[in-house]
C-alpha cells in the first residue's frame, strides 16, 4: 500500500510530523491557515488534514473531498470544521482536548499566590519607580481553603497542586465525582462560596453555566476572598463582578477568559476590569504554553495513528468511539455506514457468500451513521471491501492491514 498523505497546516508543532514519519506516513507542511479556494485547490492531493483553529473547513470542502481519511483539530476546539457534514461523508475529526490541563492547573496556583501577595499590583508600582515595602493585607495561601467549581480534568488537578501547598480543598461539580487526596464534595454551589477563600471556576461553557457567578454568588462570597477563571468568559457576569471589586467585598480576582476577547494580537483589549487593584488579567493563556503544543502534537498525531493503522477512533468527535485491540493474523476492514434498518444484514449476506470466517466483528452506532470493524482472514479482505464499498448505504469502506 501506498503510504498516506497527510498535510499539516498552520505551524502545527513539528513533533507531530517526526511521529508520523516515523510511522511510515508522507507529511507535507503549511505554515498558514489556508483558504477555502486553497484548500479546494490543495486537498485532492492528501488522505488526511491536521489543523489548528484557524482553518475552516467548509461543508464544500468536505464534499468535494470526500476522499480524506480523517481530520485532526491540533488544539482544543473543533468549531471551525463542519462536524455534521464531516461524519455524513464519512470522516472522523480528532482534537485534543486536554493536552494543556496541566498548564491551566499551574497558571491558578500562580495566580492564587499572585493574589495574596498582590503581585500584579506591587510589580506594577515597582516597574513605576514606587516602593511598596508593607506585610498588609499580603497572606500565605497556606491552610486557606480552596473551592474548586467543576473538578474535571482541570479542577481535579488544581486540587492535587493545592493540597500539597497546604491549601484545604474543597469542590463543587454536578456529576458526583470521586475526592482526590483529602479533598471534599460540597453539595451545593452556595455551600462551597461561603467557606472558601480562593474560588476558581472550571465548568464547561453551557446554557447551565452561563453567568454562573452573578452578584447574588459573590455577595455569598466571603469578604476579601478572591475569585479565579480561567474557564470561559461567560461563566461570571463581568459587571456584578466589577461591583463586588469595586466594593472591596472582594479581595482581588484573576481572570483569563472574558464575555467579548480580541480576534488576535492586533486587536484592542477593553474590559470594565482594567484599571482595578488586586486584579489579574491575562489574555486567555491558561492552556498556552510550549509544553501543551508539544502534548498536542503528540496526542493528535497518536490519534492519526491509531485510526489510519488500526481504525481506532476512540477521541474522535464526531464518530461512534470504537478502540479494539489488533488480531494477529487477520485483516481489518473499517466500514461507515447510514445507519438504517437491515445494513448488517447485506453486509454480512456479503462476508458468508464470499465464505469469509469472521474472526471478530464490532459495530458502533449513533443516530446518523453506524462504523463497523472487522477482522477476517486476509485472503478475503481486500475483495470483500469492494463488495461492501458497492452497497448503497455504505459510505466509506477501507481496509487498515
Ligand atoms: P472537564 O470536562 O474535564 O471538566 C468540567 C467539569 O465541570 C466536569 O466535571 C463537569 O461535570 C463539571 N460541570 C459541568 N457543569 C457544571 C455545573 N453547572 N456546575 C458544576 N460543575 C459542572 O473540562 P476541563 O478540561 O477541566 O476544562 C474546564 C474548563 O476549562 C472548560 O471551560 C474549558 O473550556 C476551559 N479551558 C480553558 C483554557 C484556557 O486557556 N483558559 C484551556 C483549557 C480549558
Amino acid at each position: 500500500m501506498d503510504a498516506l498523505k497527510i498535510l499539516l497546516v498552520e505551524n502545527i508543532h513539528p513533533v507531530a510530523k517526526e511521529r508520523l514519519i516515523e510511522e511510515g506516513f508522507q507529511v507535507d507542511l503549511i505554515s498558514y491557515a489556508p483558504s477555502e479556494e486553497e484548500l479546494l485547490a490543495t486537498l485532492p492531493r492528501y488522505d488526511v488534514l491536521g489543523i489548528r483553529s484557524k482553518t475552516e473547513v467548509t461543508a464544500k470542502v468536505l464534499h468535494a473531498n470526500k476522499h480524506l481519511v480523517g481530520i485532526g483539530c491540533f488544539c482544543i476546539g473543533t468549531n471551525q470544521v463542519d462536524l455534521v457534514t464531516a461524519k455524513d461523508v464519512g470522516i472522523p475529526v480528532f482534537n485534543a482536548p486536554h493536552s494543556n490541563t496541566r498548564s491551566v492547573a499551574e497558571l491558578v496556583i500562580a495566580e492564587m499566590v499572585s493574589l495574596s501577595r498582590q503581585l500584579g499590583d506591587r510589580n506594577t508600582k515597582a516597574h513605576m519607580g514606587e516602593w511598596v515595602k508593607s506585610a498588609e493585607g499580603s497572606r500565605e495561601v497556606r491552610g486557606k481553603t480552596l473551592g474548586i467549581v467543576g473538578y474535571g480534568h482541570i479542577g481535579s488537578q488544581v486540587s492535587i497542586l493545592a493540597e500539597s501547598m497546604g491549601l484545604k480543598v474543597v469542590f463543587y461539580d454536578t456529576v458526583k465525582k470521586l475526592p482526590l487526596g483529602n479533598a471534599s464534595a460540597m453539595s451545593s454551589l452556595a455551600e462551597l462560596l461561603k467557606i472558601s477563600d480562593f474560588v476558581t471556576l472550571h465548568v464547561p461553557e453551557t446554557p447551565e453555566t452561563k453567568d454562573m457567578i452573578s452578584s447574588k454568588e459573590l455577595a455569598l462570597m466571603k469578604k476579601g476572598a478572591n475569585l479565579i477563571n480561567a474557564s470561559r468568559g461567560t461563566v461570571v457576569v463581568i459587571e456584578d463582578l466589577v461591583q463586588a471589586l469595586k466594593s472591596k467585598h472582594l479581595g482581588g480576582c484573576a481572570i483569563d477568559v472574558f464575555p467579548w476577547e480580541p480576534a488576535s494580537n492586533k486587536e484592542k483589549f477593553v474590559s470594565p476590569l482594567q484599571g482595578l487593584s488586586n486584579v489579574i488579567l491575562t489574555p486567555h493563556i491558561g492552556g498556552s504554553t510550549e509544553e501543551a503544543q508539544y502534548a498536542i502534537g503528540m496526542e493528535v498525531a497518536e490519534s492519526f495513528r491509531r485510526y489510519l493503522k488500526i481504525g481506532s477512533t476512540s477521541g474522535a468527535v464526531n464518530f461512534p468511539n470504537v478502540d479494539l485491540p489488533v488480531k494477529q493474523g487477520t485483516s481489518r476492514i473499517l466500514n461507515v455506514h447510514k445507519n438504517e434498518p437491515g445494513v448488517l444484514g447485506e453486509i454480512n449476506g456479503l462476508i458468508s457468500k464470499a465464505g469469509a470466517n469472521i474472526e471478530g466483528q464490532f459495530l458502533s452506532t449513533d443516530e446518523k451513521i453506524g462504523y463497523l470493524v472487522m477482522d477476517l482472514h486476509s485472503q478475503h479482505a481486500q475483495s470483500l471491501a469492494t463488495d461492501i464499498g458497492k452497497l448503497s448505504r455504505s459510505i466509506r469502506t477501507r481496509v487498515v492491514y
